[in-house]
């Protein structure tokens, strides 16, 4: 379904010498740019949004090969532009190229991200997932640092939590095999073992992993989706914590229901539509973000 046929590529390269952006792009296709114009918006809106300071990350599985997925080198998402874009293999997060270049390749692609295991590990585990964004949000972390009051969806918008309690990846709990002595104990999702460990961890009823003193992982249907949710999560876990402290601590505030759960899911998905075309023109007229790829992909209706 995703992969383009030789005829399709050949049809856009023919097209590309139409706008003077196409043109230096060369050989990327129109599915590709739309994504990755998407992957810029997701950075940005993410830090216009409070989801990521300097630290946390998005990404997105090619269109065009379900084998690999894209995501900016190490930078911070405000900064992200189309030259920050790398083609990654899903089997084990290794660089192909960067999107945008194809003559930088492999080692000559600027260090990446040391956590981008976790992006490959979801997109390996869950074939239908298209998006995935990491964040330190500090909302959540009360939520990832205990495991007495599991963060639930307390709002309609919030439904990606699940009702059942969003679960929770405790580095420590890990056997030596997935993470021995002798490597760092600093948290970071280093490699393709800690990746598995961690997206082994989500369950159907939630899109979301905490992580204890280190952030959460989200997955999405479609990276608009994914960063959709990773908003409405961190608002979720202030209503929770505000609830249960105007109950004085004493009762658990109402979680949505698994009907709820499923019937608000439905409703949500005709929403993010419409909360990206408003994100999208925010950060459009934020100096501090610069998405070069604008006017070089067109719009899609769905996201990827
Ligand atoms: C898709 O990506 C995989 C992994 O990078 C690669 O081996 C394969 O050749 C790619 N397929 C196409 C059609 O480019
Ligand atoms: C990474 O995975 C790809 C696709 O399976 C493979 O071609 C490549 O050799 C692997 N690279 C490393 C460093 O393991
Ligand atoms: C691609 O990267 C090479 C090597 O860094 C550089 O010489 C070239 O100018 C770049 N091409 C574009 C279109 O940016
Ligand atoms: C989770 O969903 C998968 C795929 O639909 C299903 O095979 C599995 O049984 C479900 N697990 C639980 C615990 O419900």
């Amino acid at each position: 379904m995703r992969a383009l046929s030789s005829s399709t590529k050949i049809v856009f390269l023919g097209l590309a010498g139409l706008s003077g952006l196409q043109l230096c792009l060369g050989q990327v296709v129109a599915s590709v740019m739309a994504a990755s114009s998407d992957l810029l918006d997701a950075s940005h809106i993410l830090h216009f949004l409070d989801v990521v300071d300097a630290f946390g990350h998005a990404s997105v599985r090619n269109p065009a090969n379900a084998s690999q997925f894209l995501m900016t080198f190490a930078i911070a998402p405000a900064q992200a532009t189309s030259q920050s874009i790398v083609t990654y293999e899903v089997d084990n997060a290794t660089a192909v190229q960067l999107t945008f270049n194809s003559s930088v390749v492999g080692s000559a692609v600027p260090t990446g991200f040391a956590e981008r295991f976790i992006h490959s590990e979801i997109f390996k585990r869950f074939p239908d997932v298209l998006g995935v964004v990491h964040s330190h949000t500090q909302e959540i972390l009360p939520f990832a640092n205990q495991a007495d009051v599991p963060l639930v969806s307390e709002i309609h918008t919030s439904p990606a939590v699940g009702s059942q309690g969003a679960p929770i990846f405790d580095a420590r709990n890990l056997p030596a095999s997935v993470l021995p002595e002798s490597q760092l104990h600093d948290l970071l999702i280093r490699n393709e073992a800690l990746g598995d460990a961690l997206a082994k961890t989500f369950t159907n009823d939630s899109q979301v992993v905490l992580m204890r003193g280190h952030g959460m992982s989200i997955r999405g249907p479609s990276l608009r989706d994914a960063v959709f949710n990773s908003f409405y999560i961190k608002q979720d876990a202030t209503v929770q914590f505000q609830a249960i402290l105007l109950g004085g601590g004493r009762t658990s505030p109402k979680a949505l229901n698994p009907r709820e759960v499923t019937d608000t899911g439905t409703t949500a998905l005709t929403l993010v539509s419409r909360a990206w075309s408003l994100w999208a023109q925010q950060v459009d007229n934020e100096v501090l973000y610069t998405n070069d790829l604008r006017n070089g992909a067109k719009p899609s209706p769905t996201g990827f």
